[in-house]
C-alpha cells in the first residue's frame, strides 16, 4: 500500500551537516527496529524523530521557529497573539485568591513567555513564578537567551523543569501548538480488520510502511470511530495521560490549550481519508514523514472531542472551546490593535507589519479558523472572556 499519500516535490536539499545529521538518527531508528524484532509502531518513529536525545528535531540544535526555520508560531509573528492572552490569563489570576502561577509547556524561542510577562506586568497581574517545561536543552537554552536578553527585569521569576513540578499550582496552564507535536498512531481501514502502519527497514537503508493488524485497546479505540474501509488517519495515544497529569497538578485554575484541530466529526470527516499528518521543512508542508528524518517537524491535528473527554475523565471541566479569531477579539483584540499603532511612530513599513501579523493570527484562509482554542478548569466557575464572542463547545 502506498501509505501515507506523498506529495514531495521541490523540498529544498538539505545542507551536508543536516544530512549527516539525519542519516544518525536514521541509523539510530533502524538499530531499535533492530531490538524491536524488526518492525517499530510509527508513534514510536515519531517520538524518535522529534525526542530521539541528542538527535530528535526538537532536541537537536536546528533553527525551527520562525523566517529562518521551517514554520511559524502565533508568538514569533510578533506580541498582538501574547498580549491578548495576557488578558485572560490576568482575568483568571483576578479570580483566584493567593498565588497564582504560570507553566507554561514547551515554551519554543521563549517569545511568548517574554511578551506575556511584560503585558502581565502591565496589568498588574504578574505571576509568582513563570514556570516552563522543557525536555529540550537546546530550546531551554534559546529561552534562557531570548527572556534575558528580552526582560532581564524577570529573568529571577522564570524557572525551567524538565518534568512536570512535585507541587500542584493555581493559576494557568499554557500549552500553544503542543498537542499537534505529540506523537501519533496511524491506521487503516478495510473490509477485515484495522490496520497500525509499522516502519520497517527499507532495501536502500531508509524505511518502509507496514500495515499490521491493531490489536488491544488501539483497535477498540479505532473501532470505536466507526470508520468506511478505505479509510486511514491517526490518533494520539497519550491524551488521557497527558490530561491527568495536567488536572494532578492544577490545584484550581485554566488549562489552556491552542492548536490546529477540528470536532472529531470533521476531524474524521468522511472526506478527509488520508488523516491530517503534515511535515515542514523550510516552510514547504508535505505529507512523507519518512524523508528527512531528524531535520523536519511531523505534527498531526488536534481531535479536540478526544481533548475534551479525557479532560473530564481526568477531572477537569470544559469551560471554553472557539475559534483563534474569536478567542482573541473576546481577548481585547481591538484594544490591542489600538495601542499598538499608537506606539508606532506612523513608520508605513511597522504598519504593514502589524496589519500582516493581525491578517495572519485571524483570517480564515490563515490560522483565525483552523486553530481553536480550548478552556479546562478546576475549581475554577467564572467567566472567561476569551469564550464571550462564540463558544463552540455544542460542536464537540
Ligand atoms: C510546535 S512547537 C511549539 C513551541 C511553542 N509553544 C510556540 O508556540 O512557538 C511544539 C513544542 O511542544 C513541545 N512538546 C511536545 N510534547 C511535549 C510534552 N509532552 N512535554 C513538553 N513539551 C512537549 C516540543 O518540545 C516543542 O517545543
Amino acid at each position: 500500500m502506498n501509505f501515507p499519500p506523498q506529495n514531495i516535490t521541490g523540498l529544498p536539499e538539505p545542507d551536508k551537516a543536516s544530512a549527516e545529521h539525519s542519516r544518525k538518527l536514521a541509523v539510530l531508528i533502524h538499530q531499535v527496529i533492530e531490538e524491536k524484532g524488526g518492525a517499530i509502531p510509527f508513534r514510536e518513529f515519531m517520538d524518535l524523530a522529534l525526542y530521539a536525545p541528542a538527535l530528535g528535531y526538537y532536541v537537536a540544535g536546528q533553527h525551527r521557529f520562525g523566517a529562518d526555520g521551517d514554520f511559524v508560531t502565533a508568538p514569533e509573528l510578533g506580541d498582538v497573539f501574547g498580549r491578548c492572552l495576557a488578558k485572560q490569563v490576568a482575568q483568571v489570576f483576578q479570580r483566584i485568591e493567593g498565588v497564582c502561577e504560570i507553566l507554561e509547556y514547551g515554551a519554543g524561542s521563549g517569545k511568548l513567555a517574554a511578551t506575556l510577562l511584560e503585558e502581565l506586568a502591565c496589568l498588574d497581574a504578574m505571576p509568582e513564578r513563570y514556570l516552563i517545561l522543557e525536555t529540550s536543552p537546546d530550546l531551554r537554552l534559546r529561552q534562557q537567551q531570548t527572556l534575558k536578553q528580552k526582560i532581564p527585569q524577570y529573568f529571577e521569576r522564570i524557572i525551567w523543569l524538565d518534568r512536570m513540578p512535585e507541587m500542584a499550582i493555581s493559576g494557568v496552564i499554557l500549552a500553544n501548538e503542543v498537542l499537534d507535536a505529540m506523537p501519533v498512531e496511524m491506521f487503516a481501514v478495510d473490509d477485515e480488520a484495522v490496520a497500525q502502519q509499522y516502519l520497517v527497514k527499507s532495501a536502500d537503508n531508509g524505511f518502509q510502511w507496514d500495515s499490521r493488524q491493531a490489536t488491544g485497546e488501539l483497535a477498540g479505540q479505532i473501532e470505536k470511530l466507526a470508520l468506511p474501509a478505505g479509510y486511514s488517519s491517526e490518533l494520539n495515544p497519550a491524551v488521557n495521560g497527558w490530561l491527568e497529569m495536567l488536572s494532578d497538578v492544577l490545584q484550581q485554575g485554566i488549562v489552556l490549550l491552542i492548536d490546529y484541530g477540528f470536532p472529531r466529526h470533521e476531524y474524521y470527516h468522511p472526506q478527509r481519508t488520508g488523516g491530517t499528518l503534515m511535515c515542514h521543512y523550510r516552510h514547504h508542508s508535505h505529507s512523507d514523514p519518512l524523508t528527512l528524518v531528524g531535520i523536519q517537524d511531523i505534527t498531526a491535528h488536534v481531535d479536540f472531542t478526544a481533548v475534551a473527554e479525557a479532560a473530564v475523565e481526568a477531572g477537569l471541566d470544559v469551560v471554553g472551546f472557539t475559534t483563534q479569531t474569536n478567542f482573541l477579539l473576546g481577548s481585547g483584540l481591538a484594544d490591542i490593535i489600538t495601542t499598538e499603532k499608537a506606539g508606532i511612530e506612523h513608520v508605513e513599513k511597522n504598519l504593514l507589519k502589524l496589519n500582516h501579523e493581525v491578517q495572519l493570527l485571524t483570517s480564515p484562509a490563515e490560522m483565525g479558523e483552523l486553530f481553536k482554542v480550548m478552556a479546562l478548569a478546576k475549581q475554577f466557575d467564572h467567566e472567561l472572556s476569551g469564550f464571550s464572542i462564540r463558544d463552540m463547545r455544542g460542536r464537540l
